[in-house]
C-alpha cells in the first residue's frame, strides 16, 4: 500500500468526473475484489455478498441499459441532462462493481436462526455496506475515482437477464470508477461533537 489506511480513508470521495483510463492492471482490479470479498466480515459469517466486476463493453452495456431505462421513465426535456450525468460520470470511466446479496444465504440463515429472522435482511445491507466501502477506498488507494449509484431496482432484470445473474442475487448498487479529471468537489463536514460522544 502506498497510502497508509487512515489516509486511503481520507482520500477515499465522490468523484463524478472520470476516464476510462486505469492506473493498475484489470487483473490487480480482480485483486481488489478478491481481496475484499475474502476478508470484509459478514453478519454471523455469512458471507452473501456477490460482486461482479463490469470491464471494457460489459461496462458500457451496463450503463446503456440504465440509459435506455430511465429513457422511458423521465420526461423527455429533463432527459438531455440524465443522459449527460450518464454518459460524462458513470459510462466515461474504466468499469463498474456491482454489489449483489444472496438472497438464499439471508432465507438459509433466517430459517436457521428464527429468532433472529427479521434482522437477518438488515445486516445483509450491513454487510454490503462494509464492502462497498472497502473497494471504493482501495480502489482510490491504486489511483481510481468512484461514486456509488443506486438505479436498482428499476434495471434489476435487464442486468440479470445481460450477464445471467442468479434470481436469488439481489442488486444493492453500483460503483462506477475511473481515473479522475480532477479533484473531488468540496465537502462540508458536521461538528464532531454532534456526532460522537465519549464517557470516561
Ligand atoms: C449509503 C450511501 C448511498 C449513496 N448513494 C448515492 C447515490 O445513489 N448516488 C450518488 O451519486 N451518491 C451516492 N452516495 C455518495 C454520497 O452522496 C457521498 O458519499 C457523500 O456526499 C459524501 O461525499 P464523499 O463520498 O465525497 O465523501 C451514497 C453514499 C452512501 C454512503
Amino acid at each position: 500500500m502506498k497510502k497508509d489506511l487512515k489516509q486511503a480513508i481520507e482520500k477515499r470521495r465522490t468523484y463524478y468526473s472520470i476516464n476510462d483510463k486505469s492506473p493498475i492492471s484489470d487483473n490487480e482490479i480482480k485483486e481488489i475484489i478478491d481481496f475484499a470479498v475474502l476478508h470484509v466480515p459478514s453478519a454471523f459469517n455469512s458471507q452473501s455478498t456477490r460482486v461482479v466486476l463490469l470491464l471494457g463493453d460489459n461496462h458500457k452495456k451496463l450503463w446503456n441499459i440504465v440509459k435506455e431505462t430511465l429513457r422511458k421513465m423521465v420526461p423527455a426535456e429533463a432527459f438531455p441532462a440524465t443522459e449527460a450525468k450518464i454518459d460524462n460520470a458513470f459510462a466515461a470511466g474504466y468499469g463498474t462493481v456491482l454489489y449483489y446479496e444472496d438472497e438464499s444465504v439471508v432465507e438459509g440463515l433466517q430459517n436457521a436462526f428464527p429468532s433472529y429472522s427479521e434482522n437477518f435482511p438488515k445486516w445483509s445491507q450491513q454487510t454490503s455496506a462494509m464492502h462497498q466501502f472497502t473497494i471504493w477506498t482501495l480502489l482510490e488507494e491504486a489511483g481510481f475515482g468512484a461514486s456509488l449509484q443506486h438505479y436498482n431496482p428499476i434495471i434489476d432484470e435487464e442486468v440479470a437477464k445481460t450477464w445471467n445473474i442468479s434470481p436469488k442475487w439481489k442488486l444493492i448498487a453500483q460503483m462506477p470508477f475511473g481515473t479522475p479529471n480532477g479533484e473531488a468537489g468540496p465537502k462540508e463536514f458536521q461538528p464532531l461533537e454532534d456526532r460522537v460522544l465519549v464517557f470516561k
